[in-house]
């Protein structure tokens, strides 16, 4: 027995769409295998306006969203009438675009008389890892970097998730963003702040580190986001030629503390292997900090995919297959949709 799953992720400004088979669905089987993925990224419609407009993003998940289906189902050589779940993303996320994922996969679902189940955005991002050729075993700890979330979990076990420690005021992707913006580098920020900052130096200005001391696993950037303000207030109009100094001192900050925090989260909980998820994951300086301190503690650091560390439907299938599989959840043929932005 066999489960073919779509998963849709209609969260933000990425339409998802993707296929994963769970081969047994019992618990302690094979990991759930990713047969075909599509993306269609709305960042190029949004960068006119700076950031996401939700109206817009909500109008252009309806356009893509049957059209990547169509691929997918294309990309693996099965039909519509082969799906036996439909997954999407209930939350957290804008409502009308998750409105648009849970509208889609319900229809779908009732459409062809197959169960619907859905996601919690993060938990897709905690298991992308093991999308990845060499997928963690639990336990571990994990660091999720998104652009709404920032937090170290200890993590036993599908549905077995306790948060360690978390962001009380901004999260290290919107510092990225939001610092980003102060310096003129527009949306999405942190992709185009991390490149910036590889001809910087990251020693030029001396920025916070917020709660590095702080003896808990809690996370504070806003004040760091008022501090690169400050300094580029100061600069006035030395800014153009220092922007890619300030842009590698905000990065070195926010990894800094990143990377030290998940250290003492390795430490408090005694464990020996580390998940790194999330849009910040694919930052090229966390990844080469976190991977020399992992090598010096003997720690294992798993990370998605490149591809797959910002949103994306495969992460979304595989939660719902890996949920499956756990036993944690059985998918249900009730099409009467609700999501859950926050
Ligand atoms: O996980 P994600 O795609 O969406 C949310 O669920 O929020 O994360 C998006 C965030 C944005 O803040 C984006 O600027 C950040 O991830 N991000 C990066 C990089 N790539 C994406 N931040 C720093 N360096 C990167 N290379
Ligand atoms: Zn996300």
């Amino acid at each position: 027995m066999s489960l073919l799953i779509l998963g849709i992720e209609s969260s933000c400004d990425e339409t998802g769409v993707a296929l994963v088979r769970l081969e047994e669905p019992s618990e302690g089987g094979a990991v759930p295998a990713l047969l075909s993925h599509a993306l269609h990224s709305q960042i190029e419609m949004h960068q006119a306006y700076g950031g996401v407009v939700p109206e817009l993003a909500s109008r252009d998940h309806i356009r893509r969203v049957l059209p990547l289906t169509e691929a997918v189902l294309a990309e693996a050589g099965e039909q519509l009438s082969d799906i036996d779940v439909v997954a999407f993303t209930r939350g957290p996320g804008l409502a009308g675009a998750l409105l648009v994922g849970a509208g889609v996969a319900c229809a779908l679902g009732a459409a062809l008389g197959k169960p619907v189940l859905g996601v919690h955005h993060l938990e897709g991002h905690l298991l992308s890892p093991f999308l990845s050729e060499d997928p963690p075993e639990f336990p571990f700890v994990a660091l999720l970097v998104s652009g709404g979330h920032t937090q170290l979990m200890r993590v036993d076990g599908v549905g077995s998730y306790a948060i360690l420690g978390e962001t009380i005021d901004d999260a290290a992707g919107e510092a990225f963003d939001k610092s980003a913006k102060l310096m003129g580098l527009g949306y999405p920020g942190g992709p185009a702040l991390s490149k910036l900052a590889q001809q910087g130096d990251p020693e030029a200005f001396k920025l916070p580190r917020p709660l590095l001391h702080s003896g808990d696993l809690d996370f504070s950037f806003a004040g760091l986001k008022t501090a690169v303000l400050t300094q580029a207030k100061k600069l006035g109009d030395e800014l153009p030629a220092r922007k890619a100094d300030l842009a590698a001192s905000t990065e070195a900050a926010i990894v800094d503390v990143l990377v030290k925090k998940t250290l003492a989260a390795l430490k408090q909980t005694g464990m020996k292997r580390v998940v790194v998820a999330g849009g910040v994951g694919a930052n090229r300086l966390l990844r080469a900090q976190l991977n020399a301190a992992c090598a010096r503690m003997k720690v294992r650091v798993h990370y998605p995919e490149l591809h797959l560390c910002t949103d994306n439907g495969a992460m979304i299938a595989m939660a719902a297959a890996m949920r499956i599989q756990s036993g944690r959840e059985q998918p249900r043929t009730e099409y009467a949709f609700d999501v859950k932005p926050r």
